[in-house]
């Protein structure tokens, strides 16, 4: 037994080690798979001895997918924010008072490097992490240790030496670029809201209530600030480097100056090089470095006197505005967007610009050929800020909006008490026709793989497709017609019209683009009025008793209903198969998939990623967010991403087709099924 102690004991370092030299040092020492290896071992034994096992282990480390809300404590010392500078004459100007207020003392300033994230604060006790809590209201935060473990960068046990007992660090937590492209993508595949910025995804990550997928996101945490009673060194510099020694990831841009030139120099080497770093940043941080000194400058009520931020200038760029277009959504609103002379902007060329509206254009009084400017704010699609004036040529117009659609010419309607103006002609504009095709082919839709908005403009412009409803004639020959299709992509899309009669009725409500009817209200409605026949017949005030229908949605769906186009589009959609009716509620769950864990991965043919969520959970599985040791299958379709193969593989779990898994859960009997794949390496 205690030889066990023993090896997991040395294993839990081993591991231990090896995240740290991947994760924070960027250095690793072995491969991957030994690495595999090891965690394998590990979690062998912890399942072998259950009693020796410890919530700290390196294997917790993936998260598990209960969770409950978060609790909240007090911090044990307020967290404070920092009072923000803007230029280098405010630093400079710090930087005196400073010295000033220490008169006759040596004054040794440390820069750092804002880190544009949410803060955290970690209890360590014993060298091992005791509970991490969010900034909150200052006072107190929500604990949130659960997701914060699955941090690859944070030490859950210290290495080294030299920490004290009981000690506080603060630091930020980030989402590095790299994981925000990728998180954003994803989240624009399976049409969901994208992140503003890397800043709101790290603060989102870390409030979800599921550790595996807080795990499979790709937090990182940079820390800055040491708090306790005995902390090795009078001084922050010195106790970062230890706190580094203990496992923590301290950026190397941390810095110890003695003058104000360098400061200033520290000023504008990071003005620019912050541009090559993996995670965002806002700004720089001044600290005056020596602890009793920082005793003696103290605190204001909101923030450390010993301590300034310097916020990087937004970064915008000036160029010509060369025309505006004016787009046209599928709801028919119009949306101004500036065309711009091409400007590079952080790393970027901006060629298009978003006005919003016309009372954006009006406030920002913007004319004909204005020199503008563009910013990247903390939002994806870029904004003009202002004019330059001095740069106007002279006698140039205010931007003239228009007045009639810019696509069918009918006259345009604005919506009181709302800035936008609408094009009214909704079953007879095209963009609005085709934006209702791409809407009701989207995954939380009828999920009918393979058209896009340009196939959706394409097949209405071939006159293929005159509105949703004649997709269900297509044919193979049709859409071999049309660019950029051969017979295996127009057979899939063929295959997904058909397969999309299976579609749930509630989500058929939310594909017919009833106007301010959205995924949650379909639901509700559908399964409130049953089927179609009643919600085509209820009255506004009927369909007003709704849970979260009021009277303008109530009055948007009969106006619905008694638009004639739609009516027979219903009655297309319904001779041609699509539900259109709840189903019968649905059969007790069986467990035919006796709790095990599922990873979906890659593109179906039988049924939607959905579909097989719902089947996975219906059967008695777990559908899980990613690849870890404790994953029983993976569910995998075309296309699997080949990190997940690669993981799957090493970690030995078997990778099912889906045709594998349909049979699974057709059995009947509980034995097991035996799954197609690779078997696992632990059998
Ligand atoms: S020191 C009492 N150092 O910025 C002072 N904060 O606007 C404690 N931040 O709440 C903060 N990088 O979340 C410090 N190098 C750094 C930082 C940093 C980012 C965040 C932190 C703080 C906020 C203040």
């Amino acid at each position: 037994m205690n030889d066990v102690k023993q090896r997991i004991d040395f294993l839990r370092q081993l591991i231990n080690r090896c995240n740290h030299e991947y994760y924070v040092e960027n250095a690793p020492t072995i491969s991957d798979y030994d690495f595999d290896m090891y965690m394998h071992e590990l979690e062998a034994l912890e399942r072998e001895h259950p009693e020796l096992d410890d919530p700290l282990s390196p294997t917790h480390r993936v998260g598990s997918d209960i969770s409950e809300g978060f609790d909240q404590v007090p911090h044990i010392y307020r967290m404070l924010s920092l009072a923000n500078t803007y230029s280098m004459d405010d630093v400079d100007r710090w930087v005196s008072r400073m010295l000033e207020a220490l008169p006759g003392q040596q004054v040794v300033i440390d820069g750092e490097l804002k880190f544009d994230g949410t803060g955290i604060s970690l209890i360590y006790e014993h060298g091992r992490l005791l509970r991490a809590v969010t900034r909150g209201d200052g006072e107190k935060g929500d604990v949130v240790t659960d997701n914060v473990k699955t941090i690859r960068s944070i030490p859950l046990q210290l290495t080294g030496s030299g920490w004290p007992d009981f000690f506080e660090i603060r630091g930020e937590i980030v989402l590095p670029f790299k994981s925000f492209d990728r998180l954003n993508a994803e989240r624009q595949y399976n049409e969901e809201p994208l992140f503003a910025n890397p800043r709101n995804a790290a603060a989102g990550t870390l409030k979800l209530l599921n550790p595996a997928e807080v795990s499979r996101r790709g937090l990182d945490a940079y820390f800055y600030y040491l708090l306790g009673d005995n902390l090795p060194y009078d001084n922050h510099y010195d106790n970062m480097m230890a706190a580094r020694s203990w496992g923590f990831k301290v950026s190397s841009a941390m810095t110890r100056m003695t003058s104000l030139e360098q400061v200033d120099e520290f000023i504008r080497h990071w003005d620019t090089a912050r541009r090559e770093l993996p995670v965002a940043t806002d700004g720089l941080v001044f600290k005056v470095d020596n602890l009793q000194q920082q005793l003696n400058l103290d605190f204001t009520a909101k923030s450390p006197r010993w301590a300034v931020a310097y916020k990087f200038p937004a970064e915008r760029a000036l160029t010509r505005l060369l025309s505006v277009s004016f787009d046209v959504g599928r709801t028919g609103v119009i949306t101004p967007v500036a065309n711009l002379d091409p400007v590079l902007l952080s790393g970027t060329v901006v060629k298009r610009a978003s006005l919003h509206n016309e009372d954006i254009v009006r406030s920002l009084d913007i004319h004909v050929d204005d020199m503008v400017y563009v910013e990247k704010g903390g939002e994806i699609i870029p904004k003009i800020t202002g004019v330059d004036v001095s740069k106007r040529l002279p006698g140039s117009e205010p931007l003239p909006f228009v007045t009639h659609c810019p696509v069918c010419g009918t006259p345009l309607m604005r919506i009181e008490g709302e800035a936008a103006w609408v094009c009214p002609n909704k079953y007879g504009c095209p963009p609005q026709i085709i934006g209702r095709i791409e809407h009701f082919v989207g995954r939380r839709m009828m999920n009918i793989d393979g058209i896009g908005e340009e196939t959706a403009a394409a097949l209405f412009n071939a006159g293929l497709v005159a509105n949703y409803s004649d997709l269900y004639d297509l044919t193979v020959s049709d859409l071999l017609t049309l660019d950029g299709f051969a017979q295996r992509s127009a057979e899939r899309v063929v295959a997904g019209i058909a397969d999309s009669r299976q579609v749930p009725f509630e989500r058929v409500v939310f594909a017919l683009s009833i106007p301010n009817v959205g995924e949650t209200t379909a639901r509700k409605i559908a399964r409130a009025v049953g089927n179609i026949d009643e919600l085509m017949t209820w009255s506004a005030e009927r369909l007003a008793t709704i849970e979260d229908v009021g009277p303008i949605i109530a009055q948007s769906i009969v106006d619905f209903f008694a638009n004639e186009v739609n009516r027979s589009n219903v009655e297309r959609l319904r001779a041609a198969g699509v539900k259109m009716a709840v189903d019968a509620p649905a059969t007790p769950a069986v467990d035919t998939l006796g709790g095990k864990a599922f990873v979906i991965s890659g593109v179906f043919v039988h049924n939607s990623r959905d579909r097989y969520k719902e089947l996975i959970e219906q059967h008695g599985g777990r559908n899980v967010g990613s690849i870890s040791s404790k994953t029983d299958y993976v569910l995998a379709g075309a296309n699997m991403g080949p990190a997940k193969l690669e993981k799957a593989t090493k970690l030995g779990i078997p990778i099912i087709d889906e045709d594998t898994f349909l049979a699974m859960i057709a059995t009947t009997s509980d034995k097991d099924p035996e799954p197609a794949g690779i078997p696992s390496l632990f059998d």
